[in-house]
C-alpha cells in the first residue's frame, strides 16, 4: 500500500462521542441498552472515545451510573464542565483544567453575593463544588434576579457565568467552566478533530456544547424549552434536532451524521 492509499480523514471511523446524561443519554432504558452496545462495539473496533458531560457532582454521577448500569466512559466531565476525570471519578480532577478555570473566579465572593438574594435557594451541599455554586429559582423570579446578580458580580471584577437549566437550576460557573470548552480540551488531548466530534444534550447547560466551535451536535427530541429557544435562533448544519427522544434520538443523530 502506498501513502496515497491512506484512509481519507472523512472515512476514519473513530470519533469522540460526548453526551449529557439526565434526559439525554438516560431516559429510555431500552434505547440506552442499544446505544451502549453500539458505542461499546465502536470503541473496541475503532478506538472511539466515550465521554459523559453532566451537571452532576461526582457523587450524584456515581449514583446514576449504578442505577442505570452505564458503561465506563473514557473521560468524565462533571459539575457542568468544571471537573474532568480520566478514571471513574478519582479524588483528583485534572489539574491543568482547574488552572484554566481559576482566573476571575472567587468562590467566597460568589457565595456571599448569592446569599443576599433570598429567592436563590441553595442546592444540596454535594452539588456545591470548587468551581460551581448551584441554586434553585423559578423561571418567573429568574428573569428579574439574574441580571441583578450578574451586574453585582461584574462590579466586583469577577468573571462569572450564570447558567439556567430545566426551568429550575441556576449554576454560577467560572468564565471558562462549561461543557463545550471541556469537550474541546479532551478533543485536543486525544487529537480528535471537531469534525469527528459529536455532542448530545437536552437543556440549558448543554448550549455550550453546541456553540463553542464546529463540533457536531445532536439535540434530543425531548429537549427543554431553553435549548429549543436557543436552537431556533442559532440553527446551523452542524446541529441536528432529532425527532426521537433520549438515546433513540442520539442513535438517529449519529446515523444522520454518518458516525454509525
Ligand atoms: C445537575 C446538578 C445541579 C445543576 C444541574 C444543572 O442536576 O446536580 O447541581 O444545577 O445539573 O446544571
Ligand atoms: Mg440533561
Amino acid at each position: 500500500m502506498t501513502d496515497s492509499q491512506v484512509t481519507p480523514k472523512e472515512l476514519q471511523p473513530q470519533f469522540l462521542f460526548i453526551t449529557d446524561l439526565d434526559h439525554t443519554f438516560v431516559g429510555d432504558a431500552d434505547a440506552l441498552r442499544e446505544l451502549q452496545a453500539l458505542l461499546r462495539q465502536h470503541r473496541q473496533a475503532y478506538g472511539t472515545k466515550i465521554v459523559y458531560a453532566t451537571g452532576r457532582s461526582p457523587q450524584l454521577y456515581r449514583q446514576l451510573k449504578a442505577e442505570q448500569s452505564l458503561i465506563n466512559p473514557d473521560a468524565l466531565v462533571t459539575s457542568v464542565g468544571t471537573e474532568i476525570y480520566y478514571q471513574d471519578p478519582s479524588d483528583v480532577a485534572d489539574r491543568e483544567w482547574s488552572a484554566i478555570l481559576a482566573p476571575g473566579w472567587n468562590r467566597e465572593i460568589v457565595a456571599a453575593t448569592a446569599a443576599e438574594f433570598a429567592e436563590l435557594v441553595p442546592q444540596p451541599e454535594s452539588e456545591q463544588r470548587p468551581f460551581k455554586l448551584s441554586y434553585y429559582i423559578s423561571p418567573e423570579l429568574a428573569a428579574g434576579i439574574l441580571p441583578k446578580v450578574e451586574s453585582i458580580l461584574q462590579q466586583q471584577g469577577l468573571k462569572v457565568k450564570l447558567v439556567y437549566s430545566g426551568g429550575k437550576d441556576l449554576d454560577f460557573l467560572p468564565e471558562k467552566g462549561n461543557k463545550g470548552l471541556a469537550m474541546q480540551f479532551l478533543g485536543q488531548h486525544w487529537g480528535i478533530s471537531p469534525e469527528r466530534t459529536v455532542a448530545c444534550g437536552d437543556s440549558g447547560n448543554d448550549i455550550a456544547l453546541f456553540s463553542v466551535g464546529s463540533e457536531k451536535g445532536i439535540i434530543v427530541g425531548n429537549a427543554k424549552s431553553e435549548l429549543r429557544q436557543w436552537y431556533a435562533q442559532n440553527r446551523t448544519p452542524e446541529i441536528y434536532l432529532a425527532q426521537a427522544n433520549y438515546a433513540r434520538g442520539i442513535v438517529e443523530g449519529l446515523k444522520y451524521f454518518g458516525f454509525l
